[in-house]
């Protein structure tokens, strides 16, 4: 089969598609057909090796463990291994795998779902990693409330569209977007009832405030964020690119958990996992058209995944990448 391999840490030209024999599947495991994989800022922490903690933290010290890239997949069940009962050749299914820029790819049963019937499968591939984590955020780390305001940080991007989308769909009575100007209508259109434009406005200026803060991109200040907070408000970190080569944004979100057994604020922190129950319950938002992926661009091939990924580093991309394999 063909896969897209790295033998080194480094940037998107250390990508290349090869020949390689397909996995099999080990117990508890599924070989899928990927018909599409999405593309998040994780595949390029671990394509270039950044932060350099994520090497230390088991990633591999001087080149990926894996040396195939991606994690999202749509796709359908070729064969299952051992012990695996939900799942039958043939079946339509989306979750995570390990190196899913490949024709097949290993996935854990309890990493799969059945595909969204409403979502073709370029669609689909765009969901798991994002959208898992934006509703672990909102329901788990933010514990969200019907009724409560929610100030989404980062709302344009992969994580963010989702978040806009599932605090609507959760009961939310009010949820602003932070995006920049080029964005504003399109946080709108996902159903954004404010958007704050953070190259005109500071959305940390503590004039309005939230009972939930998502921060999901530009690194502010812990302090700066606890100032748009109601007094008992949740602050969830969820990420920000450009924190350091050495821990990236990682020193924050520890400080936050640090700080927040003094403080009356909740800080919480999240490492998203996408587990069948959430793709499932997520399938179910989609199928009712709860939540629909925002699909920016689905590049063709899998030659295509090097300039997919320099397209997301780059920071013009409306929701989501997909590449189809
Ligand atoms: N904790 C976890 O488990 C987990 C899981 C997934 C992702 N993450 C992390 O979460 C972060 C976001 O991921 P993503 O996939 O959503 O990335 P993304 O698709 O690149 O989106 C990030 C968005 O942030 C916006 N942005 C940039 N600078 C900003 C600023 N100063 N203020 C407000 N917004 C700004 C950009 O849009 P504009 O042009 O509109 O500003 C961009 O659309 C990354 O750091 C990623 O590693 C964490």
């Amino acid at each position: 089969m063909k896969a897209v391999f790295q033998d080194t840490y480094g940037p998107p030209s250390v990508l290349r598609v090869e020949e390689t024999p397909r996995p099999v599947p080990g117990p508890g495991e599924v070989l899928v057909r990927v018909h599409a994989a999405g593309v998040d800022q994780g595949v390029w922490h671990v394509m270039a090796g950044m932060p350099y903690l994520l090497r230390a933290l088991g990633f591999g010290l001087r080149a990926p463990r894996n040396r195939v890239r991606g994690t999202d997949l749509a796709g359908r069940v070729e064969a299952v291994g051992p012990g695996v009962t939900r799942f039958a050749p043939g079946d339509a299914v989306y979750g995570s795998g390990v190196g899913t820029y490949a024709e097949y790819a290993r996935a854990k049963e309890a990493h799969l779902a059945p595909k969204p019937d409403r979502l073709g499968f370029e669609e689909a591939a765009a969901v798991p990693v994002s959208a898992c984590t934006a509703l672990q955020a909102l329901r788990d780390s933010g514990q969200l409330r019907a009724g409560q305001h929610v100030l989404v940080i980062g709302a344009s991007g992969g994580v963010g569209t989702y978040a806009v989308q599932l605090a609507k769909a959760l009961g939310a009575a009010h949820v602003t977007g932070v995006c920049g100007t080029a964005k504003a209508g399109f946080v709108r259109s996902l159903g954004a009832d404010e958007v704050v434009d953070h190259t005109h406005e500071d959305p940390a200026d503590g004039t309005r405030r939230y009972d939930l803060v998502l921060d999901i991109a530009g690194n502010r200040p812990l302090s700066r964020l606890r100032r748009v907070l109601t007094p008992r408000g949740t602050l969830v970190i969820v990420g920000g690119e450009h924190g350091g080569r050495w821990t990236g944004g990682i020193g924050r979100q520890l400080r936050g958990l640090l700080l927040s057994g003094f403080v009356r604020h909740r800080i919480r922190t999240l490492v998203g996992t996408q587990p069948a129950a959430d793709l499932a319950r997520l399938g179910a938002l989609l199928d009712a058209g709860a939540v629909i992926p925002a699909v920016d661009r689905v590049y063709a091939a899998l030659a295509d995944a090097p300039e997919a990924v320099r397209r997301l580093r780059g920071g013009d991309v409306r929701g989501k990448l997909v590449i189809r394999v």
